[in-house]
């Protein structure tokens, strides 16, 4: 992480009032530290649009989540271990954590000083960390998760609890709701998962289940493991009561769908769907990504689907084929390729959208050609034309045009430099950046370098420009 100057004397200035004791109060004077310690961790990642979303200073490799949560009293109880590298010397740093009571926190196995303020945690750890270190952070927790709520963009998210367990999906920094983390797309980790729930209940987080469900004294723990990186918004511990449909896809990959009781009758489509998806665009983007594939349907009317990786999460509906293809591109597109910064959002959801069109195409039902010319037809006093997708607004994330508009763009290009060379880049891109990150120049570059074309124009006029490309 780099910071500026000045950036690092706020933060130091910051930190100075909130590290604390366990239990609270100000540090003693004798230990406030310098004005400008700069071997602070910045408490934002550096995303200019979320200036406090994530943190400056490490970078995590792994998450050990140990949850159990009674949906009774709606109370979970957390261990989080978090395996990270320092990036700096570190005499403290932040984890990003909403509410929740923060019991202990360890460092190297040393207790180590915390203090809070908004959704910033600030970890003293006993000893400075040096630059290039790896670490182990260990902060237990409790408390009734809250779920985010932000009415410009998407309703409710994060951790969201429901009648008979909680709907967790939380793009894009609702993980902090439920485990203490470093909240930000740009710092993706590979996960593991011990979930504590009434005998019963099941508990369906990301990758695959280790060894059997184990019950013992009126409570399951289920074990999953994402050995895979993936964003912290991808991270899922959906609790509740559900029917459960597991095999493979005709390819081999492992599938497992899961639906409420209340949407037992997409059970069958849910599975068979989410499989032949999977395996198709295996085809149209290269090699499936992650261990496993599936989806689950959730009682909660959030009116929304989310790409959670592995096993996206579709909130009170019964899906249809569409947004079934639309979750699983993600999978390739968001997913295994992630954005550095949110205002790249198109790169997830502009392609996820093309996805749709491709499916439908694929189906024999309407050509993407099609789609676009009928969408192209919208009077230029659509706000589509006047909301640039390949710059997505932090106030308006998830606009309409992010989605459609950015689609569109994959198709303008796609006439461009014709179906050999399209469909050529689609596969070099997820080739290229599996498991990695991706700007909108990065894409745009390889563009060009496939096709022997100047696109410039052409990528300018669809995704940057106010108005109607021509
Ligand atoms: N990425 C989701 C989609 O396009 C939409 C989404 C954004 C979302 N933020 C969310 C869904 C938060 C659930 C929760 O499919
Ligand atoms: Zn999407």
């Amino acid at each position: 992480m780099r910071v500026n100057r000045r950036g690092m004397a706020m933060v130091a200035a910051l930190v100075s009032v909130l590290a604390c004791s366990p239990a609270d109060g100000p540090l003693p004077a004798d230990e406030a530290p310098a004005a400008a310690d700069r071997r602070a961790g910045a408490p934002g990642i550096g995303d200019p649009d979320f200036p406090k979303d994530g943190n400056g200073g490490y970078d995590v490799a792994h998450y050990d989540l140990v949850v159990d949560y009674v949906p009774t009293t709606k109370r979970l109880t957390g261990v989080t271990t978090i395996k990270a590298t320092a990036t700096q010397d570190l005499s403290r740093f932040n984890l990003d954590l909403s509410g929740l009571d923060v019991r202990e926190i360890s460092v190297d196995g040393s207790p180590a000083r915390f203090g809070r303020q908004g959704d910033e945690l600030t970890v003293r750890p006993a000893k400075t960390i040096a630059d290039r270190a790896r670490f182990t952070v260990r902060v237990a927790y409790s408390g009734t998760p809250k779920p985010a709520k932000d009415s410009a963009n998407l309703g409710t998210y994060g951790f969201v609890p429901t009648s008979d367990g909680a709907f967790v999906a939380s793009e894009p920094n609702g993980s902090k709701t439920w485990f203490p983390n470093n909240d930000h797309p740009s710092d993706k980790a590979t996960y593991d998962f011990t979930i504590t729930v009434p005998t019963g209940l099941t508990a369906l987080a990301n990758g695959e289940l280790v060894g059997a469900p184990a019950t013992k004294g009126g409570t399951t723990t289920f074990r999953w493991r994402e050995r895979h990186p993936m964003a912290s918004y991808l991270a899922t511990a959906t609790l509740g009561k559900f029917d459960l449909r597991q095999g493979a896809t005709a390819s081999g990959i492992p599938n497992l769908a899961a639906t409420d009781p209340r949407f037992k009758s997409s059970l069958d489509k849910l599975y068979t769907t989410s499989a032949e998806v999977t395996d198709y665009w295996s085809t149209v983007f290269g090699p499936y990504p992650f261990s496993s594939t599936g989806g689950v349907v959730d009682d909660y009317s959030a009116g929304y689907a989310l790409e959670n990786q592995t096993k996206p999460l579709y909130g009170g509906f019964d899906p249809d084929e569409t947004i079934i293809a639309h979750e699983l591109a993600h999978q390739w597109f968001g997913n295994s390729l992630t954005i550095r910064r949110w205002k790249d959002l198109w790169l997830n959801e502009g392609f996820a959208t093309y996805a749709e069109w491709l499916w439908q195409e694929h189906k024999g039902r309407k050509t993407a050609e099609a789609t676009f010319a009928e969408l192209l037809k919208r009077p230029a006093t659509d706000p589509m034309w006047t909301y640039p997708p390949g710059r997505a607004k932090p106030d308006d994330l998830f606009n309409q045009s992010v989605y459609t508009r950015g689609g569109m763009t994959l198709h303008a290009l796609r006439r461009a430099i014709g179906d050999a060379t399209f469909f050529t880049l689609l596969k070099t891109w997820a080739a290229d950046h599996r498991y990695g990150h991706v700007t909108t120049d990065e894409f745009i570059d390889l563009a060009q370098r496939l096709s022997g074309k100047d696109l410039t124009a052409l990528f300018d006029a669809w995704l940057f420009q106010p108005r109607r490309p021509t």
